[in-house]
């Protein structure tokens, strides 16, 4: 068994780089299958979510190779449609390859992704969208069928919830489709942005992403690029709510701060200061935390639902009850077990979790049972007196670059066990 051994509670200070963004970097990664020539993605990640992805990527023909911290796909070659059901069932989001292999092959045979640890994860709105556009899709025995013939076709798609992997999968089938695609009531996430400028950068012509409409004129073709995935803020705002939970001081070099607006408010309310310039954000904590009145997740540019987790474990050391309102996803508090572990005071209702501030948690035996749920209880554990050890390290480790050495970075105590 695998575990982090946690001895706390220890101040973090000094300074961390944050990695590329997971949640860009899938998308990117299915995009290149679009491409007639070599992508280059900087700034990849090194996850093992990025490793799956390399992996569906491998089996439908392209050769994928690391150079540093560069992710090289040739897609040239991509004969295969189908993603074998271990892949869809390590990575749930590999939902997203639907329309890019789709557009590439005319064909495309998954499995149905089905429910996560989130909750079910319903993808309604990525086939209502793409049988607008053409596609004949078909769904028998948990498995989808897809095809279309000739080329997908541009379509005005109006989307009910501005769903994020929606809008990527709408994104990719339109690239190459015939004609024009207007996207309405779009995701605003700054990985769509960084989807569409990837597409660009590659020949397509993609306007308005970041705002609620976009539209997508088809392109015959799209070459290979070079292109830098956008620094993870879900990471960041993990950092910012470790040195929270800990009275620390740090510094994130390697974010843009803009894309973290949506946070700052809450770490204003638990009365940290922040200072930030074009690429760096500095958190300094209090000695005790404040209250956060009312956290609600939202869409971008509202509060990310992935940052929860980790800001309710520094709630946790609030000097009086915070509210979280969970908005996106229904099964997103199996974190809140594992904290009372700790020590926490949280009491959940349906979507409202209270979180009462205790003054210090105590270090305890803890399970991570999904990503940002297992990221709350290192930050946790951070800040508790005595030893932790978390385990079910696989659902971390899809998201967060070798945390466990950016937080020794910052003078946290933390190790990697093998048993
Ligand atoms: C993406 C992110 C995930 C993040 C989430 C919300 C990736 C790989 N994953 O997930 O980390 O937590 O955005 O910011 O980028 N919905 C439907 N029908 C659909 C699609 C979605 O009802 O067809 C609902 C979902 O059940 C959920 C909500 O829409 O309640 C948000 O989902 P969505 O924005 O699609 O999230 P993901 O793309 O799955």
């Amino acid at each position: 068994m695998v575990k982090l051994r946690i001895h706390g509670p220890n101040r973090l200070s000094g300074e961390v780089s944050v990695h590329g963004a997971k949640n860009s970097a899938l998308p990117l990664m299915a995009a290149s299958l679009l491409c007639r020539g070599e992508c280059v993605l900087h700034n990849c990640p090194h996850l093992s979510d990025v490793d799956v992805s390399a992996r569906i990527l491998r089996h439908l023909g392209c050769t994928v190779h690391w150079q540093g911290g560069s992710l090289v796909i040739d897609p040239r070659a991509v004969s295969q449609c189908d993603i074998p059901d271990g892949l869809m069932r390590e990575m749930r989001s590999s939902i997203v390859f639907l329309g890019a292999i789709l557009a590439r092959t005319g064909r495309a045979v998954l499995s149905f992704p089905g429910g996560c640890e989130l909750g079910p994860r319903p993808i309604d709105l990525h086939l209502r969208a793409l049988r607008k556009m053409g596609a004949r899709i078909a769904e028998d025995y948990g498995c989808l069928s897809c095809s279309v013939q000739g080329l997908l076709r541009g379509a005005a798609i109006g989307l009910s919830f501005p769903s994020v992997g929606a809008t990527e999968n709408i994104l990719l089938a339109a690239a190459t489709a015939e004609g024009t695609t207007v996207i309405t009531n779009a995701a605003r996430e700054p990985e769509i942005c960084d989807l569409a400028a990837f597409l660009n950068r590659c020949g397509a012509h993609v306007s308005g992403a970041g705002g609620s409409t976009i539209v997508v004129e088809g392109v015959k073709k799209l070459s290979g690029c070079e292109h830098r995935v956008i620094p993870d803020r879900i990471a960041a705002a993990t950092f910012m709510s470790a040195a929270a939970a800990t009275g620390g001081c740090i510094r994130l070099n390697h974010v843009l701060p803009a894309h973290l607006e949506p946070v700052l408010p809450a770490f204003e309310e638990l009365g940290c200061s922040m200072e930030w310039d074009d690429t760096s954000l500095r958190i300094t904590a209090p000695g005790r935390l404040g209250r956060i009145k009312s956290v609600r997740t939202m869409p971008y540019p509202g509060f990310p639902t992935d940052a929860q987790p980790p800001l309710m474990a520094a709630a946790c050391l609030g000097s009086g009850p915070s509210i979280f309102v969970e908005t996106i996803f229904e099964s997103r508090y199996k974190h809140v077990g594992e904290l009372l572990r700790l020590g926490a005071n949280i009491k959940v209702e349906g979507r409202v979790a209270v979180v009462e501030g205790v003054p210090r948690l105590s270090g305890a035996p803890v399970e991570a049972a999904d990503l940002r749920g297992g990221a709350a209880l290192v930050v946790a554990g951070l800040a508790a007196r005595g030893l932790t050890e978390v385990t079910g390290l696989r659902h971390i480790d899809r998201g967060y670059e070798n945390l466990e050495r950016s937080l020794a970075q910052l003078g946290a105590d933390i190790c990697r066990e093998y048993e």
